[in-house]
This record gives structure tokens, C-alpha cells and sequence, in this order.
């Protein structure tokens, strides 16, 4: 299939959709400036994989490594925007009934971009929390009302067990918070279409949601540059960046659908 064949196939299984759910990971936002998890990297974090530091067990043993990474990742993403991929997704809501993103990202750049149902799967990172269960409950904490360094994960400024701050982000281990896969699951089982978008498929729940989404009778789209453990039930792929494929699959549609 050539690749506007790819796009024309993808256009005819959109067309009479209501209900439009775009799967996302990390690779919807490589074109804002934000590394993946499983790409090739270079740089001071390259040596870590996000395995080894995005765990409870991490952050007991080295909160300040773990902190560092985080803190990293967090002043990265407050400069970066969102791109024509998120641009496209948000758009996709004055052409269909429903489209609820799910996402893997912690960027927030969905919302930014427009999108107003979005499901975090596995949090923000612009949000933060202690890391105890500080006085029986969830305990937020605004970073900016803080003194605190990049380097040195800083106490919890309510917690009476000497919890520190962490990113409210879910962690190898940890559950996704219950409302946010219940939503994932029952969006995933009533769609028409499924988008996955920049997501290499290793990470469950999410990694499921399409095979889910089919056996329901979705019909599935894959978008990535490379083939992925998702590929095998997406009914078409189109390969290439999320920057350029989504806004070309919108006007395609918009084209064939006036
Ligand atoms: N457009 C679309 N996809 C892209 C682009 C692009 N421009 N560039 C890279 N990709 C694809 C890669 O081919 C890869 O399949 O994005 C995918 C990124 O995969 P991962 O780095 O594994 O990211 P993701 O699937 O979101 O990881 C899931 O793992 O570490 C955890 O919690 C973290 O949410 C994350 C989860």
C-alpha cells in the first residue's frame, strides 16, 4: 500500500465514525521537543533507562536521582508546545461525536493543544504529591510555594512521616489511578475507530486497549514511523511522524467528507 493509499484506506474507515479514540504515547509529542522512552538517546540521562528510575523502589533507595530525572524532564516540558499532531487531535472533535484522547503522556500538551476530554493514564508531571499516604490521603503540593532544588527531592511540607515531593505520575508498579482505566476500558469498548498514536505497545494497561478496542469491532489506525507490537491488529498503519500524518489524514477526510 502506498502511502496515500494508506491515508485514503484510513479516510474511508473514519467516515460514518461517531465515536473517535485516540490511543497516544510518547512519540505524539518527539515532535515538541520531548524524548521517548524506548528511542535512541543521547545526552546526560541517556545511560538511565526510564525502568531503572520511573519505580517506588527507585525513589526509596535514590529520591535525589530520581528527583534530578524528573526535574529534568519537568523544566523540558514546561517550554515545550504542543505540535501539528496534537493540533490535529483536538481538531478531530468538530468532525466527530466523540473523541476522547487516552494517553500515556505526562505533558499535559493534549489539553494545551485544545483536546477537552483527556485521560491521563499515568498522570502529569506538572503535578506533584507526597510520597507517603500524608495523613491518609492523597496530599498535593504546589512546587512554587516551595524551596527547592533541581538536584535534592524536598520534604513534604504537610507530612507528619516525613514523606518527600514526587511527580504525581504512575510509577513501574504502581496502579493506574482506578477512574482513569475504568474510562480507558469502556471508551476503548464502545469506539468505532481507534487511533494509536506514537506508542511503542510495551506498557500495560494501554498496550491493550487496541486488541480490546477490535474484539469489539473497532477498526484500528495505527500511526508511527516504525511497525510496533500494535501493528498486528491495526486494520491500517501509516508510517511516519504524527506531525505530518495526522494534519494530512484531517484534511483528507475534511476533502472526501464536505
Ligand atoms: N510520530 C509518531 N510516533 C513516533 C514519532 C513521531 N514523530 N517518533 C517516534 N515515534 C514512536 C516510536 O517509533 C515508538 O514506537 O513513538 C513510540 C515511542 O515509544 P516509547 O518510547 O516506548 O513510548 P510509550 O509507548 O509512550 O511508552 C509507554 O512507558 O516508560 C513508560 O510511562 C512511560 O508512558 C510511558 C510508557
Amino acid at each position: 500500500m502506498t502511502d496515500n493509499d494508506a491515508v485514503r484506506e484510513a479516510v474511508r474507515l473514519l467516515r460514518g465514525a461517531r465515536r473517535v479514540v485516540i490511543s497516544s504515547g510518547a512519540g505524539i509529542s518527539k515532535e515538541s521537543g520531548v524524548p521517548t522512552f524506548r528511542d535512541a538517546h543521547d545526552g546526560l540521562w541517556a545511560r538511565f533507562q526510564a525502568e531503572e528510575l520511573a519505580t517506588p523502589w527507585a525513589f526509596e533507595r535514590d529520591p535525589d536521582l530520581v528527583w534530578s530525572w524528573y526535574m529534568y524532564r519537568y523544566e523540558l516540558i514546561k517550554q515545550v508546545k504542543p505540535n501539528p499532531g496534537h493540533y490535529a487531535v483536538a481538531e478531530m472533535e468538530d468532525l466527530f461525536d466523540e473523541v476522547v484522547v487516552l494517553t500515556q503522556n505526562v505533558d499535559g500538551l493534549h489539553w494545551v493543544a485544545g483536546s477537552t476530554d483527556v485521560v491521563e493514564l499515568h498522570g502529569n508531571i506538572q503535578r506533584f504529591k507526597c510520597s507517603k499516604p500524608c495523613r491518609g490521603k492523597t496530599a498535593y503540593v504546589y512546587l512554587d510555594t516551595l524551596d527547592y532544588t533541581t538536584e535534592t527531592a524536598p520534604p513534604c511540607p504537610h507530612c507528619p512521616e516525613g514523606g518527600v515531593v514526587r511527580p504525581d505520575v504512575v510509577w513501574f508498579g504502581e496502579s493506574l489511578p482506578t477512574w482513569a482505566i475504568e474510562r480507558a476500558y469502556t471508551t476503548a469498548a464502545r469506539c468505532d475507530v481507534m487511533l494509536v498514536v506514537g506508542t511503542s505497545g510495551t506498557v500495560q494497561p494501554a498496550a491493550s486497549l487496541p486488541s480490546m478496542a477490535r474484539e469489539q469491532g473497532a477498526r484500528i489506525i495505527e500511526v508511527n514511523p516504525q511497525e510496533t507490537l500494535i501493528s498486528r491488529f491495526a486494520h491500517v498503519a501509516l508510517r511516519g511522524p504524527s506531525g505530518e500524518i495526522l494534519p494530512a489524514l484531517v484534511t483528507a477526510y475534511r476533502e472526501e467528507n464536505v
